[in-house]
């Protein structure tokens, strides 16, 4: 099958024709249409290569009435993603092959993105025995990265066991860094805020210590420690100092915590309540700092689906987590490409090369070149829209920015060579 796409500008430069066959970019340039040719018109779009999230909660097996895996590679497409890498916080937990293996399988079903399982780094995540890790890095799966998240790997010594153990085949242990003491029952951001509203604050030091603890740990064992969703300012720091250290560390930033603040939770809608919490204004320039000068490597979703019941309740009540893969691309553009921060290039970055690269995903994240796999996402950063939930393809609604005006939009999504969003409509 041949694809040609026509006049997208390759990473907002230039434009040019991309002549695709069977899966593979095969020439940049000028196309000349054959006549068994699709041709994709992408006449003033912005052609990125196809975004990859390290970090997407794709809730199967055992949460099906938050999503599925069919369901979030409809939102991942619609997003411009081509690759997942799925959270391991399922029911059963994906702590051993099986599980990784039938995430993979749903994936493959699914068709429309690349699913990466992550494994469970704890038996259970339940943070006391570590999981077979070796057994998923050589099943089908192939699994590189792993992951407690939604809970801390607390226990120093389970740290730093899991830390050498997946070195020798290039895993990384990727951490969500929460001091559990620091944060017992905590509903929010410490802060002036946390104490005017009367929620339990949930200190910057909870993060920072943990993340200050781990780098320690992975330059003492030479392992490779990825910082899930940085929050806070200090941590930024933390992570300066270690990477100038050579210490093997990357660390990524969600969307929301890119734009948003604690003054969300002023309304005591629960949509704003996610792990970590919303922080400060000058957590969310410290963050886009970070992001724009590589001490944090990438942007991952965080994508936490979670059904209404869940979240139309009381703000203690309410579960912690909001969708985020359809409006990424777009968040990213509004904090750090129309600020001047980012270019599409660095967008490529830090939203397709660099997390393919952290998460060992060989087929994605090469770019648009000549002999790359085809994966794309074609954007018009032109306009504005207003975020409804017709705009939202997964099975939950919980998102921050329904209701907002978000610029750009994702008009067409191609994964291996194959279109899985055209003019807006996923296939
Ligand atoms: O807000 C969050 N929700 N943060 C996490 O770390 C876990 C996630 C979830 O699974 O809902």
């Amino acid at each position: 099958m041949t694809l040609i796409v026509r006049g997208a500008r390759i990473l907002g430069g230039s434009a040019a024709d991309l002549t695709i066959e069977d899966g593979t970019i095969t020439a940049i340039g000028t196309a000349s249409a054959s006549a068994d040719a699709t041709v994709v018109d992408a006449d003033g779009l912005v052609a990125l290569p196809g975004l990859v999230d390290l970090h997407t909660h794709l809730r199967e097996p055992g949460f099906e009435q938050s999503e599925t895996v069919a369901t979030g590679v409809r939102a991942a497409a619609a997003g411009g993603f081509t690759a997942v890498f799925a959270m391991a916080n399922t029911r059963p937990v994906a702590d051993t092959v099986a599980v990784v293996e039938q995430v993979a399988e749903l994936g493959r079903r699914a068709g429309l993105a690349y699913v990466q399982p992550i494994g469970a780094v704890t038996v259970g995540l339940a943070g006391e025995r570590l999981a077979d890790l070796g057994m998923m890095a050589r099943s089908a799966a192939r699994v590189r990265v792993f992951s407690d998240d939604g809970h801390c790997v607390h226990d120093a010594q389970l740290m730093r066991r899991a830390l050498e153990y997946v070195a020798p085949f290039d895993g990384v242990i990727a951490q969500h860094a929460q001091e559990p003491t620091l944060t017992v029952g905590a509903q929010m951001h410490e802060s002036a805020l946390s104490g005017e509203l009367g929620l339990a604050g949930w200190p910057a030091v909870a993060e920072s210590a943990i993340v200050a603890r781990d780098v320690l740990l992975a330059e003492a064992t030479g392992g490779r420690l990825h910082v899930c969703h940085v929050s806070t300012g200090e941590t930024v720091e933390v992570l300066r100092w270690a990477k100038a250290r050579g210490i093997r560390v990357t660390a990524e930033v969600t969307p929301h915590h890119l734009v948003l603040t604690e003054q969300e939770v002023r309304g005591y809608d629960a949509r704003f309540k996610v792990n970590p919490p919303l922080r400060a204004a000058s957590d969310v320039d410290a963050l886009r700092a970070a992001l724009a000068d590589g001490t944090i490597d990438v942007v991952a979703t965080d994508h936490a689906p979670h059904p209404v019941e869940a979240k139309q309740a009381a703000w203690a009540d309410a579960a912690m987590g909001m969708v985020g893969l359809e409006t990424a691309l777009a968040v990213v553009q509004e904090a750090m490409v129309d600020t001047g921060l980012l270019d599409w290039e660095g967008v490529a970055r830090v939203l397709s090369t660099t997390p393919a690269r952290i998460g060992r995903l060989a087929t994605q994240g090469q770019g648009i070149v000549v002999g790359a796999p085809a994966h794309l996402a074609l954007l018009d950063p032109s306009g504005a829209t207003s975020i409804e939930t017709h705009h939202l393809h997964g099975t939950s609604t919980n998102s921050p920015f329904l209701g907002r005006s978000l610029p750009g939009r994702v008009v067409h999504t191609i994964y291996d060579g194959r279109p899985t969003v055209s003019d807006g409509v996923v296939a």
